[in-house]
């Protein structure tokens, strides 16, 4: 098939890898024209977590109907489109292949050009969507921090990112849900603590800082989940726990600081610190990482939070720099639950 360098119409964006199924149009110089996010909490918190299957099934389920409706509200047809761009990789395998067959079975259909998108680097090349205000110049220090993945990055530039850290056992997000259930809240976890942690005091619960002032910037917080659960036995009533909880957040807002201060001076010039991910939902880890920022006097970019979870803005948005450095993937690209970022090559 010929390559295109030109971008000529409006890019679909697919994201089906975890548990959220969602689709956007981006006009070609990345204006947002449609989006929407069908979150599948209600099928699998009656499980505690993200049970595969389900989420495979919700996302045949609801995927062609989310499409329909962003091309309707972008008022265009599958023809109007200058390509499709679908999460391939890494995630939850049945999601993954319902997303990007759907994207391909459209792109055949229509001829338009397919990009299969490694969910990573959406994330990563997030902060440069023009709506966001003047983009972060290569290279910056992208922090990841969700349920599933917790890594800092070197972008570099586009198809370059240089993993400097992760973590060693549980993603962050993990963390906060497996303390949070220890603590005996709901699923997910992470904002439920952060309201207890409001009313504790964390100096009456000092809690371990696994790896705090190694070198690198890998994580680990298994350690931490297990002292949560050891002093969760002993609490005797709710005031307990509230300063449990405060604990944790605290522990992991100064392991985070920490090791995305050793992530920046493991990069020549960073321009800024972006982070991604659920977790950046939290007041103390952005108040923490804030500090770290204006240390290094670089700015923290923090996208508005629907940019920052799991969505189809940022697919679309991937697929447009890499429609425009004149990539494309043939529909034969095999989705990948896993697929590392550093492993990409610049178009
Ligand atoms: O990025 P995300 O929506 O989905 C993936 O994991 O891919 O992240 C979800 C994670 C969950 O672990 C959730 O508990 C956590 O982000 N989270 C938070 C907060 N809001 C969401 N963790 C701490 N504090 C919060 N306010
Ligand atoms: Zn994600």
């Amino acid at each position: 098939m010929e390559r295109i360098d030109h971008l000529t119409g409006p890019v679909l964006g697919i994201e089906s890898s975890c548990d959220e199924t969602a689709a956007a149009v981006l006009a070609a110089d990345g204006t947002i024209l449609a989006e929407v996010v069908r979150s599948q909490l209600a099928e699998h918190v009656a499980f505690g977590g993200v049970v595969p299957e389900i989420a495979a099934r919700a996302h045949l389920a609801h995927l062609p109907a989310l499409v329909a409706r962003v091309l309707e509200e972008a008022g265009i047809g599958p023809q109007d489109l200058g390509g499709i761009a679908a999460t391939s990789g890494p995630g939850l395998i049945g999601g993954l292949v319902v997303g990007a067959s759907f994207a391909k079975g459209m792109a055949l259909a229509n001829q338009k050009p397919f990009i299969a998108v490694n969910h990573l680097e959406a994330h990563a090349l997030t902060p440069r969507l023009p709506s966001l205000g003047a983009p972060p110049a290569f290279p910056y220090l992208l922090l990841l921090l969700s349920g599933g993945h917790c890594q800092c990055v070197a972008v570099e530039g586009l198809g370059q990112y240089r993993r400097l850290g992760s973590t060693l056992d549980d993603a962050i997000g993990e963390a906060f849900d497996k303390s949070a259930k220890i603590l005996g809240l709901g699923w997910p976890g992470g904002p439920l603590l952060e309201r207890l942690a409001a009313t504790g005091d964390a100096k009456r619960a000092p809690l371990p800082r696994p790896l705090f002032g190694r070198a690198g910037c890998d994580f680990s917080f298994s350690g931490l989940k297990t002292a949560v659960a050891q002093k969760a036995a002993k609490a005797t009533c709710d005031q307990d726990r509230a300063d449990l909880a405060a604990g944790f957040q605290a522990s992991v807002a100064a392991v985070l600081a920490d090791r995305a201060a050793h992530a920046l001076a493991m990069i020549d010039g960073p321009t800024a610190m972006v982070v991604a991910g659920g977790v950046a939902a939290n007041g103390a880890v952005r108040a923490a990482l804030a500090g770290v920022a204006a240390r290094a006097g670089l700015p923290l970019v923090a996208p508005p939070i629907r940019l920052c979870t799991d969505n189809a803005v940022m697919v679309a948005w991937a697929g447009i720099e890499r429609l425009r450095a004149g990539d494309r993937d043939p529909v034969g690209h095999a989705p990948r639950p896993r697929w590392p970022l550093d492993t990409l090559t610049a178009p």
